[in-house]
């Protein structure tokens, strides 16, 4: 009896590790697979006001980015981070950085020219709470005097509204002011939004919203 009791546990161990170990390679496989969206390029000779600047580590951020551009024939700017890159490696990068107080790494542009914008689009993914430290390192490097700014963001279940109040005022430190916060929730990793559906929302927001952010002063 004392020995069948042992087995049991033995076995209820190891499915538990099992379990534990097929979750971390989901987990693992889902994060390094790239979300390509459609392309964007803005229609040229045709001026807008806008310009759309993203990180995103995954293409998810990037499918709303292009999406927010469309709507505008905005310039679209893509951050790169090589720190964060898709691999394992990069992966455990920006879990140790994604905390408050890691806000500068390495990005590429550094700076964007947004004089003749009025309304700057800015997104990247939510890493533990926040945007992701590229987009708090791209408002630290550039001058956001006079910009009506949007931020957007991708993540799978939560953001802390905190964290957010503290962007808007780093964003207000370089001279702009937040407009307004979109964002899309995909879901947990095991029941998500298709790339379909994220590229849809993003399209209604952008539509739902379009007008608003014109007119605001
Ligand atoms: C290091 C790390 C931390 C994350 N932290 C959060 C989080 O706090 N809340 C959340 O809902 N999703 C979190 N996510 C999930 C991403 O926000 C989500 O997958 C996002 O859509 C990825 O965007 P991307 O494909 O543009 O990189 C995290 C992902 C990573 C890699």
């Amino acid at each position: 009896m004392k020995k069948n009791k042992k087995m049991i546990f033995i076995i209820a161990v190891c499915f538990v590790a099992v379990a534990a170990i097929a979750a971390f390679i989901f987990v693992q496989i889902k994060d390094q697979t790239y979300f390509h969206s459609p392309p964007y390029a803005p229609v040229p000779d045709k001026e807008s006001a806008a310009l759309v600047v993203y990180y995103s580590r995954s293409g998810n951020t990037e499918a709303m980015a292009r999406e927010v551009a469309r709507k505008f024939n905005a310039d679209i700017v893509k951050i790169e981070a090589l720190k964060y890159s898709l691999d394992f490696q990069g992966w455990r990068n920006a879990g140790s950085d994604a905390d408050d107080k890691v806000t500068t790494v390495q990005i590429t542009p550094e700076t964007v020219d947004m004089e003749k914008y009025q309304l700057v689009f800015i997104g990247s993914p939510i890493w533990w709470y926040r945007p992701a430290p590229p987009l708090w390192t791209f408002v630290a490097k550039n001058d956001f005097t006079e910009k009506k700014v949007v931020l957007f963001n991708t993540f799978n279940s939560k953001f802390k509204s905190e964290e957010i109040e503290l962007f808007r005022k780093e964003i207000e430190k370089k001279g702009g002011r937040l407009i307004d916060h979109i964002f899309v929730r995909r879901g947990r990793v095991y029941y998500q939004k298709s790339g379909e559906e994220l590229i849809e929302e993003s399209r209604e927001i952008a539509e739902a919203k379009m007008k608003e952010w014109i007119d605001a002063k």
